[in-house]
């Protein structure tokens, strides 16, 4: 089968190859996928650029972790999944997972039923994404507010892959959600459900943001504005902050403070195709690239300029 490769550490343009390979075999617990679509996220490029491990997350030659496809075969011992069935996962992170290829042996618990309301392509792009925003709200603890009088919640950055989902999985759990984006994302971060988009760049309106329940910042470098924190303001970043950013953050009362690393969970990403299937979330696509345009599809998401996702679609060979 053909798979993707990364020849070594280097741009997209440099190292960007495809390699004829063995077929993996689904072992125990493992289902066998024939891939669709793979969307691709910023880690994707950047531990392509490295070439090494970042932390926990596992660098590999043969790139890809989201994944969406059907059911070719399941190996011993896996139940609830059978030929043909259309599934999309988050596979294996962040352990390295090899999705960007024809076939991908996909731990059984990583998978869930793709939405029957989206296009294969839409459900590639999805999981690492949308897993994330699902952890960070999590995280925050809007779960436990939903559906009472609207928790307010602040997305810092809500026009990126992440920052979609998150608005709209934060209405989705009943809350007030007031997001950033540029002024010719806010429309569409609107029609995803935000009741308030603000410009980033415009300080005086974010400083007059009032207090939330909640900050999920998805933007590196990006301090939550002073008059958005209160005392127990739940405060969770995808991208970290600094020492002096955290201390800044506690002493204006935020609590927790906590930095995120999504892991796979097959169990929610069933939740959050039952959500898209009720009408409820949606995937903007930025763009799709064939496999061949592998490389294309890496440099756009490295401009950072992403609305939505980015996917690649797999077409199947005779
Ligand atoms: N910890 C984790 O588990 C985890 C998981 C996923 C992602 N991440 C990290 O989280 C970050 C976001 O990921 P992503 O997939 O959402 O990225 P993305 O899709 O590439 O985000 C791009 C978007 O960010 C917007 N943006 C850029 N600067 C901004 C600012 N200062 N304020 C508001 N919006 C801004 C851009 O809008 P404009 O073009 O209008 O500027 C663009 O729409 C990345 O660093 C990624 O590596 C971490």
């Amino acid at each position: 089968m053909r798979t993707a490769v990364y020849t070594g550490p280097g741009s997209a343009a440099d190292v960007v190859a495809f390699r004829e390979v063995d077929a993996p075999v689904a072992g125990p617990g493992e289902v066998l996928v024939r891939v669709a679509a793979v969307g691709l996220n910023p880690v994707d490029v950047k531990i392509r650029a490295a070439g090494h491990d970042f932390g926990s997350i596992r660098y590999s030659d043969r790139p890809g972790w989201d994944v969406a496809g059907t059911v070719a075969a399941v190996g011993p011992g896996v139940t609830g999944w059978g030929a043909g069935d259309a599934v999309f996962a988050l596979a294996r992170f962040p352990d390295a997972a090899h999705t960007l290829a024809e076939l991908v042996a996909v731990p059984a618990g990583d998978l869930a039923p793709a939405p029957h309301s989206w296009s294969a392509a839409q459900a590639g792009a999805a999981p690492l994404a949308a897993l994330t925003a699902w952890q960070a709200l999590d995280a925050a603890g809007t779960e436990a507010a939903a559906g009472a009088d609207g928790r307010r919640v602040l997305v810092l950055g809500g026009a990126g892959g992440v920052g979609h989902f998150a608005v709209q999985l934060a209405k989705a759990r009943g809350a007030h959600v007031i997001a950033t984006a540029s002024p010719a994302k806010q429309a569409v971060v609107a029609s995803w459900g935000a009741d308030e988009v603000i410009d980033y760049h415009d300080r005086d309106a974010l400083e007059a943001v009032a207090p939330v329940d909640a900050v999920i910042v998805t933007v590196s470098d990006t301090l939550p504005p002073r008059g958005a924190i209160r005392e127990g303001t739940s405060v969770i970043t995808i991208t970290g902050f600094t020492a002096e950013q955290e201390a800044q953050l506690r002493a204006w009362g935020a609590d927790p403070v906590q930095r995120i690393l999504v892991v796979a969970n097959g169990a929610q990403l069933t939740e959050i195709s039952a959500l898209a299937d009720a009408g409820r979330l949606t995937v903007h696509l930025d763009g799709e690239y064939g496999l061949d345009d592998l490389a294309a599809a890496e440099e756009r998401v490295e401009t950072g300029r992403v609305t939505g996702k980015v996917v690649v679609v797999v077409e199947p060979r005779d």
